[in-house]
This record gives C-alpha cells, structure tokens and sequence, in this order.
C-alpha cells in the first residue's frame, strides 16, 4: 500500500501559504521543514502543492532518467517570458532543447575551456586593478563586483561583446533589468491568485525590462552579421554558423535570442554567488585561507602579475575544494525539480502522478547524514580527491541532473577557480565589518551585503 506525502495540517484555500517567508527565508523555511518533516514532504500554496525531495536515497532515485524528465513548472513557465525555448526553460519534448543542446555542447567541454582562458584572465586582471585601487582605502562590495567580472566574461567569451561593468558605477542596464524581471517573476509566482491584476504597474515594468533584454541582444547579433565574420569560436558563433545534424538548419532566430538572453543570465548570475560565498568563506576560515595561499604561491611565488596557463586551472586542486564546499553550503541555484513519466511510487510507498514536480532541495541534500558529522561545517577536505571516489553518485548535485544538468558546468569552475585563485594570491581579506552570513535570493542565492577590506599581500607582509 501507500501513504499519502507527509504534510503539516493546512488551512482551506490558501494551504501553507501564510506559513512561508518570502524570498531566501522561504528557501531557510523549506529546508527546516525538510529537517523535520523528512526527505519527502508536500506543502500547498492555493491550489498550487510542490513536493519536496532532499534524503539521498530518494533523490538518487528521482536521477534515473528511464523514470524521470525535467520538470518546467510554474516558476520556469514564468521565466519563459525571458528565456521562452531556450535551453534552461525548454520543455524537455521541445524539438529546439535537443537541436541547442547539441549546437552547443562542443562551445562547453573540458578542452574548450582552453580557447577562453584568455578573456577570462583579462577580465580577472580588471576586477584586480579596481580592487587594487580600494586595497587599504575602502571596502569593496564583494557580490557587486563578482556579478561585474562574471557578466563581462559571459558576454566577451560567449558573444565578443563587452558589457564594461567595471567602467560603470551602477550596474549595466542589462542586470539591472534582469534583477528586477526576476524579482517581479518570483513575486508572481508567490502572490495570492488574482492579485496580479492589480500590479499594472509592475507588470509593465516587467514587460518594459524584457523588453530591454531582448533588444540589447538582437544588437549583439545585428553586429555580428554585420561584420561578416562568421567563425564558430563562440557561443554566439556555433548558433548562427553551425548546422545541426538532424535538420541541416541553424537555430532560428528567435530562439538564438531566447539563447542569447539564457546564456547571459544563467551564465553570470550563478558563478558571481559561487565566487561570492567562497570568498565568505575563505575570510572566515583563516587556516583554509592559508593552505590555499599556499598553493597558489607554490604555482606563481610572489610576482605581481602571475600569467595563469590554461593548465594551472587543474593544478588547482585545494581552490577546487573550496568552490566545491562553498557549493555544498549554498549552491546558488538551490533546486532543480523532475516529474515522473508515468503514474509511479516513490520512496516505496508515495504515489505521484505523471507530470508532477518534484523539487530536489539542493543545500538540504548537501546536508544529509551521509555526508558525516557536523555537516554544517565548512571544510574542503570533504573533497580531496580520494572521498570523492568514496562519495555516492547522488549526494553532490549543485549543477542539477542527467540531461538538463547545467551545460556551463566547466565554464564555472574554470572561471570561479581562475578568480579566485588570483584574488587570495593578491590580497588579505579583511572582515572589517564583522560580516554574519545573511542570504539573499533572487532566483539564485547571493550572500547579502558583505564587504571585505582588502590589503595587498606583498611588500606589507
Ligand atoms: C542549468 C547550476 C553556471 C548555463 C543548470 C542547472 C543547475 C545549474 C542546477 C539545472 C537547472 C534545472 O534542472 O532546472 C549552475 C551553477 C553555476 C552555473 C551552480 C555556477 C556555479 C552556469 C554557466 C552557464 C550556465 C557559467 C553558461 C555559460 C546553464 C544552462 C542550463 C543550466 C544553459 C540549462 C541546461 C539545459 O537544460 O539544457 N545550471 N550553473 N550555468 N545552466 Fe548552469
């Protein structure tokens, strides 16, 4: 027999609604009532229910591919507004998912890296030189300028276009448009139905932002046609010059854009709070700090300005660790939801119906007891490489799952490894404000309103 999903008694109508926080306590709420309500549990916002996964077993379960899909729920059906077939909102049975996917998958491999390497460390080289000028003066905005570095870096090595984030005092009209858009989606999908109606206001705003974003990239890709250069070196490149297999057509149009504006937002928004938390991290970790200083000093001494290779990236092995275990603690895009092909039981005794979400709570599942003791500990030896072969397949999921996992993956960890790397090799981070951990979602999680001082290592040291 079955039982029905755990669930806390809800009122008529409204459900659970008036028990969640919104925005990162919402996420704070869920994990705690995973905590106590088990790997699997429901709640229902109106007539709205969203099932909860976050045990091992269980979302090892929901990996199987032969009984589970992507699943695009009302939150991603909102964000179709910005991102409509691209490759992150597509549902899985859109003929374009696979014809993008395999356009672009060579643009994201391993050895594709090398070809960005490059860019990447020019940028690098700009946050630097600004941090350079606030070193012993004034704190820096930490997510602020992540989110500068790793949206110039998308837009020059995905599309040959510079956003200039770091010439700008606020951010670039892009971001700004794509935070407030995303504000108001999520607003959406939280408020009480009906009272959309009322935020005409909003709404324009949203369709006016949209807007904005969809002009901006049908500028990058006028420009490209126009200057007649038609290599296949980037992202934008392979989508308007490569054929795929099965029609002999490139992607149409409207989807490069759909493209364009995923791979702008998925590709910056993520990585920036990635680099953001393991700084957090590194700052509060004085002796995880050191043994990674020490390894960047093993491969560059004290010069100036070190010249990464390509190849330093994977002789990088603690920074490694130490994105990874800033990952496990808050992976910065905190779920990705699956749905079962057919009617099937979960857990061995949950019934779930074809089509309906599932949401793997990421950091909830980076706590599991598999991980061991006293999970809420920061420690990058949970990484070294001989536990990771130890490690069960399911229970490290920051990039998602299967097919529909995150296709910039390696672009990620080349770039946040790259960043942060040449930030502890230049600086001493300085806590100056004695900054508590407080974190802040929008679609993607950040840590809010941390600022570190900073001070150069050499000469003063
Ligand atoms: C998908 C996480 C960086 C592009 C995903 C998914 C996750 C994820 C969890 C699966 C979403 C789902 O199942 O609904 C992350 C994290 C990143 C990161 C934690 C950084 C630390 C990037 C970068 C790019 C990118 C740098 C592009 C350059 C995408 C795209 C998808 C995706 C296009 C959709 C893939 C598909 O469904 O075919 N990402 N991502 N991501 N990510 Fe990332």
């Amino acid at each position: 027999g079955t039982e029905p999903i755990p669930q806390r008694p809800a009122l008529p109508l409204v459900g659970h609604a008036f028990d969640i926080p919104s925005g990162a306590d919402g996420l704070l709420h869920v994990m705690k009532e995973a905590r106590e309500l088990g790997p699997l549990f429901k709640i229902r916002v109106f007539g709205n229910e969203i099932n909860f996964a976050s045990g091992l077993d269980l979302v090892t379960e929901l990996a199987d591919e032969s009984r589970f899909r992507k699943s695009v729920h009302n939150d991603l059906v909102i964000l179709r507004e910005i991102g409509g077939d691209g490759l992150f909102t597509a549902f899985h049975h859109e003929p374009n998912w696979r014809r993008a996917h395999d356009v672009l998958m060579p643009a994201f491999s391993l050895g594709a890296m090398r070809g960005y390497h490059t860019t990447m460390l020019e940028v690098a080289r700009e946050l630097l030189r600004k941090w350079d000028g606030a070193a012993g003066d004034e704190p820096v905005d930490v997510a602020a300028d992540m989110t500068r570095l790793t949206f110039d870096t998308i837009g020059l090595c995905g599309f040959g276009y510079d956003f200039e984030s770091f010439a700008r005092e606020e951010t670039h009209p892009f971001v700004t448009a794509l935070s407030r858009a995303l504000g108001f989606a999520q607003a959406r999908g939280e408020s009480i139905p009906g009272m959309e109606l009322f935020k005409r206001r909003q709404a324009e705003q949203f369709r006016g932002d949209v807007a904005l974003m969809k002009d901006l990239v049908d500028d990058v890709i006028r420009q490209r046609r126009a200057s007649g250069d038609r290599s296949t070196a980037d992202l934008l490149g392979r989508m308007l010059h490569t054929a795929d297999a099965a029609t002999g057509e490139p992607l149409d149009d409207v989807n490069i854009r759909y493209q364009a504006i995923t791979f702008l937002i998925a590709g910056h928004e993520t990585t920036s709070g990635a680099l953001s938390f393991a700084l957090y991290y590194l700052t509060k970790h004085p002796e995880v700090l050191a043994r990674a200083q020490a390894e960047v000093d093993a491969l560059w001494g004290d010069e100036d300005t070190p010249e990464p290779e390509y190849g330093d990236i994977g002789r990088l092995t603690y920074i490694r660790q130490v994105l990874n275990e800033s990952l496990r603690l808050w992976p910065t895009a905190p779920a990705y939801a699956v749905e079962p092909l057919e009617d099937t039981v979960i857990g061995g005794k949950y019934a779930v119906r074809g089509g309906e979400s599932i949401q793997v709570l990421i950091p909830q599942l980076h706590r599991d007891p598999a991980w061991g003791e006293n999970v809420e500990l920061f420690d990058p030896d949970r990484f070294l490489p001989e536990r990771e072969e130890q490690r069960p397949a399911h229970l490290f999921k920051p990039f998602g799952n299967g097919e529909r996992a995150c296709i910039g993956r390696q672009f990620a960890l080349h770039e946040a490894t790259l960043v942060l790397a040449l930030v502890i090799h230049r600086y001493r981070l300085i806590d100056h404000a004695d900054y508590q951990l407080k974190i802040k979602q929008s679609l993607t999680l950040k840590p809010d309103g941390f600022t570190l001082r900073l001070a150069r290592r050499t000469g003063d040291e």
